[in-house]
């Protein structure tokens, strides 16, 4: 995509907790500064904080239950209907804390980044402060991805390092890590947007602004 040729993406957000990261997508977004609009939320949870907080943003949701369905893929087939219906452009995982399939990877492939809270590919899926702490590094941090097929193994866009201090604790080091991904998160999104991100294989290069 040209800059010239850049449209106002349409964004959906998936997140299953609290939704810290959607809410600074969203005042990205209503300062202006995301390049694009934030159409709908996915959750998982109907009772997870990031619901009442796309309510208060006034951000339709699709919120759904799991156990409902017969299967992963019939889940997601609803949530690529959901996603066509809207025409959204481009999906941004926020801690949505499910594994997902090729039903919703493969029409949206290079279109779905993800957040995680550790230096990929160190400590990938679950608790992935914890597993720093446990493993003993002296430094961690955020990566901003696409995804892949696989569990936090697709291409990187962005990173940042987190010191590791003698005596954190999974608390502590979340209060240093969660402030930066409010920063990052939204200046990839903002990236991606512009078409500034271009994807080759596992590499992923990303220009400056002009
Ligand atoms: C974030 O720290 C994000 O990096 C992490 O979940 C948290 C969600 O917080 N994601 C993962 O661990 C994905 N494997 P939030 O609900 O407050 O945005």
């Amino acid at each position: 995509m040209s800059r010239a040729a850049a449209k106002s993406l349409r964004i959906a957000v998936f997140a299953s907790g609290s939704g810290s990261n959607f809410q600074a997508l969203v005042e990205a977004a209503q300062a202006g500064k995301l390049g694009g609009s934030i159409e709908l939320l996915v959750c998982d949870r109907p009772k997870a904080k990031v619901v009442e907080r796309a309510a208060a943003a006034g951000v339709d949701a699709f919120v759904f239950r799991p156990k409902e369905y017969a299967s992963r893929e019939a889940y997601e087939a609803e949530i690529v209907r959901h996603l066509r219906e809207r025409e959204i452009d481009l999906i941004v995982m926020a801690g949505y804390m499910r594994i997902i399939t090729p039903t919703l990877v493969e029409p949206f492939y290079g279109r779905i980044v993800n957040i995680h809270p550790s230096l990929l590919p160190a400590f990938p899926g679950l608790n992935a402060i914890g597993q720093a702490l446990e493993h003993g590094v002296k430094l961690t941090g955020i990566t901003v991805h696409f995804v892949d097929g696989g569990m936090d193994t697709g291409p990187i866009i962005a990173q940042r390092p987190v010191e590791i201090a003698d005596g954190d604790s999974v608390d502590t080091l979340a209060d240093k890590v969660h402030p930066i991904e409010h920063e990052l998160y939204p200046e990839v999104v903002a990236a991606i947007c512009e078409g500034r991100v271009t994807l080759d294989g596992r590499h992923v290069r990303v220009a400056g602004k002009e």
